[in-house]
């Protein structure tokens, strides 16, 4: 009794120094759900509105009588976007927000290496510290569903298991630095064109193995802070306040605790706002002004209108002290963390960083004749053709443009790299876009050219005639209809004439090689007569250093593709079943239906199921070494639920020089009551191997990697039977298989 009352006083004395001294909200020794408590009690209603909506382009406000500061957020996803002015996009001019442009999220896949995503995650979220960012808007983990979405360079590929696993890695190390990620934009965003109009209609068992589970990591491992809502449609509710979506899955199934935050004008209902899972609301396009309001924020959905509504009694406060709770809760965890550390901007670390991310998610696509790497002990001569040798990338794109403090261009990091050891000639070969702005931000560049395409091919040509080895740099860029936001591309060819010049070349020069610069699939219809082709993606400040470090081998490719390169669009489910971009209502309302007819059948999911051959499949990507696969074995022959088997493979490096081998392991359900993939990725591992090398990769395989989405029962279903293991270097490239049992 003694005791119990001694320790009671204790706590008493403790509580009692709390009050007295720093409020509970303040005092770090306190778990921060206790403080959220203590800081919430002490708000008004109208405090608590405050902080639901947005006060600037890209800030929300705090508690400045409390001390608790504002949420400031930035793009996203590839650095840090420059600063804008207070009710505009214009810049706001400032000359110390420069920052580093990392590669896209595309390379980021293409690396497979979890490794490159932490130190992409920390080292972003390092600049985003530095320029004091309560929030960075990203990553993007949309599925890749179709070639010609204008925002696929911003996300992580067309396989579920792989986005779920390289998001995680990225929003740890953004959330080291106590900068928020918001991953984005949940859910069913896979095209851009009538983003803000278009109703999915996709079926459970879909929606749960392709579009769920790359979010679903992100909250669930990664425990990501906040999340995005996307602007479209689903159940004919706009995601951005999504009953089904934000709160029966993410709040509810997943336990979602942090902030769902609207992609900017995603909002459009206060009463759906109030309900349906969104807690803070951005970039509404509202008419405040004109309607004589002192602030158009006022005006947002989650601000005077919820305040009427609280007022009048016709909302109570439950969802209030919900939201308000959250958007505490991220402030505590990230501006109020006074432990976090300071950041840093643009430093040598950071541009190495983005060198490897470059390096190591470059893929070589085909390399016959060994025409690479470049040889300077044979090579003398060096024809650059293309824009995009000499086109700045980081500017455009939309939300995700950036200002940089450099770029290296394709054509100085070639120049840079045979410093003085070979002669490099540089001519256009095509014109394709010219221009160079987005909000302000310029490149800068004159790429004026008046010749026509033909002179321009037969001065390339000319050229190539003379030289020992033609470097094509070519691809899409980052304006309107090609990779960028609001608008889809509006054919898998290449632009601007370039196969034609390609092919000119091909004819010139045996040597040739075709370094593609995308966020997504193009059509090559060249490719049988081009002795090397490189996917070069938007690689960011070093752009041109790393494609020169694969080019001549000082670095050994070892990226792989995160999506099918099909041949034609017509191989792709969404465009063979003419499910995209959806059929407008007849109703005289603007919305659009676009039903995934494909349902799981996404990437070479549909290639295997229908026995097409990809130009370049998922998982494709060569190296200038060799590797040699030894027969999978497993631990066990069966397995019960819940069990685990391992599967092993030796791998052995029988070239001669150092290289990095993705080992990929897919599994098959032969037989099952429900149709399913000939095979899916569960599982990939980048091993390093000197010359003569061998390392066992071993992969643990759960029964959630042999299971399906029962969407009747609503959960996932093992079945039992018969299952195959195949362990590959790309989806078309087994190479040895291993059969168990589930019992
Ligand atoms: C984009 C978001 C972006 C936001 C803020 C929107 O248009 O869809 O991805 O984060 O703008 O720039």
């Amino acid at each position: 009794m003694k005791i119990k009352a001694f320790i009671a006083g204790l706590l008493a004395l403790a509580a009692m120094s709390a009050t007295a001294g720093t409020p509970i909200y303040l005092d770090e020794s306190q778990p921060i759900e206790k403080r959220i408590d203590d800081a919430l009690s002490r708000m008004t209603l109208e405090e608590k509105v405050k902080i639901l909506h947005a006060q600037s382009k890209f800030s929300s406000a705090g508690v400045p009588r409390l001390g608790i500061p504002e949420v400031w957020c930035t793009d996203g996803p590839h650095g840090i976007r420059p600063e804008v002015l207070w009710d505009e996009w214009d810049q706001a001019g400032w000359t110390n927000d420069s920052c580093i442009a990392y590669p896209a999220l595309t390379c980021l896949a293409a690396s497979w290496s979890k490794e490159v995503s932490g130190l992409y995650g920390k080292s972003i979220g390092e600049e985003a510290r530095y320029r004091n960012k309560t929030v960075l808007l990203g990553p993007g983990v949309n599925i890749y569903r179709t070639p010609l979405n204008g925002r696929n360079f911003e996300y992580m590929g067309e396989d579920p298991y792989l986005s779920a696993s390289m998001v995680v890695p990225y929003i740890k190390g953004v959330q080291q630095n106590g900068v928020a990620a918001c991953v984005k934009h949940f859910a069913l965003n896979n095209n851009e064109v009538n983003r803000h109009t278009t109703n999915v209609i996709v079926d459970d068992r879909t929606l749960y193995e392709i579009y769920l589970p790359a979010f679903k990591a992100a909250v669930t491992e990664a425990k990501a802070w906040t999340i995005m809502g996307a602007y479209n449609l689903y159940r004919d509710q706009h995601l951005c306040h999504n009953q089904y979506i934000l709160n029966d899955i993410l709040k509810n199934e997943w336990g979602f605790d942090g902030v769902v935050v609207s992609d900017w004008g995603g909002a459009h209902d206060t009463n759906q706002a109030i309900t349906n899972g969104l807690d803070l609301e951005y970039g509404s396009w509202t008419n405040g002004l004109k309607l004589g309001k002192k602030n158009a924020y006022d005006s947002y959905f989650l601000a005077d209108p919820y305040l009427e509504l609280l007022h009048s009694g016709k909302v109570g406060t439950k969802e209030l002290d919900d939201k308000a709770r959250r958007v505490l809760r991220l402030i505590f965890r990230t501006s109020m963390n006074r432990n976090r550390p300071f950041g840093s901007l643009c430093s040598d670390e950071h541009y190495a960083a983005a060198r490897r991310i470059g390096d190591e998610g470059i893929v070589l696509l085909k390399n016959n004749a060994s025409v690479l790497p470049i040889s300077l002990d044979k090579v003398k001569r060096i024809l650059v053709v293309g824009e995009n040798a000499i086109k700045m990338m980081t500017v455009g794109g939309g939300s995700s443009s950036l200002k940089v403090q450099r770029e290296v261009l394709p054509l100085d990091g070639i120049k840079a790299m045979v410093a003085g050891r070979a002669e490099v000639k540089y001519v256009r070969g095509y014109v394709g876009d010219i221009t160079g702005e987005y909000n302000g931000v310029t490149t800068g560049q004159d790429l004026n050219e008046s010749r026509s395409a033909e002179q321009l091919i037969a001065e390339a040509v000319d050229e190539a005639r003379k030289a020992d080895c033609v470097v094509f740099v070519g691809g899409l860029n980052k304006s309107e209809h090609q990779d960028c936001e609001d608008s889809d591309r509006t054919g898998l060819e290449l632009p601007y004439g370039q196969d034609a010049v390609i092919e000119a070349l091909a004819k010139a020069n045996p040597n040739l090689v075709v370094v593609n610069i995308s966020g997504n699939a193009v059509a090559m219809p060249w490719a049988n007569n081009v002795n090397a082709i490189v996917q070069a993606w938007y690689l960011g400040s070093e752009a041109g250093n790393s494609i020169a470090d694969v080019l001549f081998g000082a670095v050994n490719p070892s990226g792989k593709l995160p999506f099918t390169f099909p041949t034609s669009l017509n191989n792709v489910g969404a465009h063979r079943l003419d499910a995209y971009p959806g059929i407008k209502r007849t109703d005289g309302s603007q919305y659009i239906d676009l039903e995934y007819k494909e349902g799981i059948y996404v990437g070479y999911r549909w290639a295997e199921k229908n026995k097409l051959k990809p130009q370049f499949a998922f998982g494709h990507g060569l190296s200038y070494t060799t590797f040699a696969y030894g027969k999978a074995t497993a631990d066990k022959k069966t397995i019960a639920q819940g069990e685990t088997i391992t599967v092993s493979v030796p791998v052995t490096n029988t070239g001669e020089r150092e290289g990095m081998e993705v080992v990929q392991l897919y599994i098959s359900d032969p037989k099952c009551s429900v149709d399913r993939p000939v095979k899916e990725l569960k599982g990939f591992e980048k091993v390093s191997l000197k010359p003569g090398e061998t390392k066992t990769v071993t992969f643990t395989i759960g029964t959630d990697a042999l299971s399906y989405f029962d969407a009747q029962r609503h959960q996932w279903v093992a079945e039992p039977g018969q299952f195959v293991a195949h362990i590959a270097a790309a989806s078309d490239d087994v190479r040895s298989s291993v059969k168990f049992e589930l019992k």
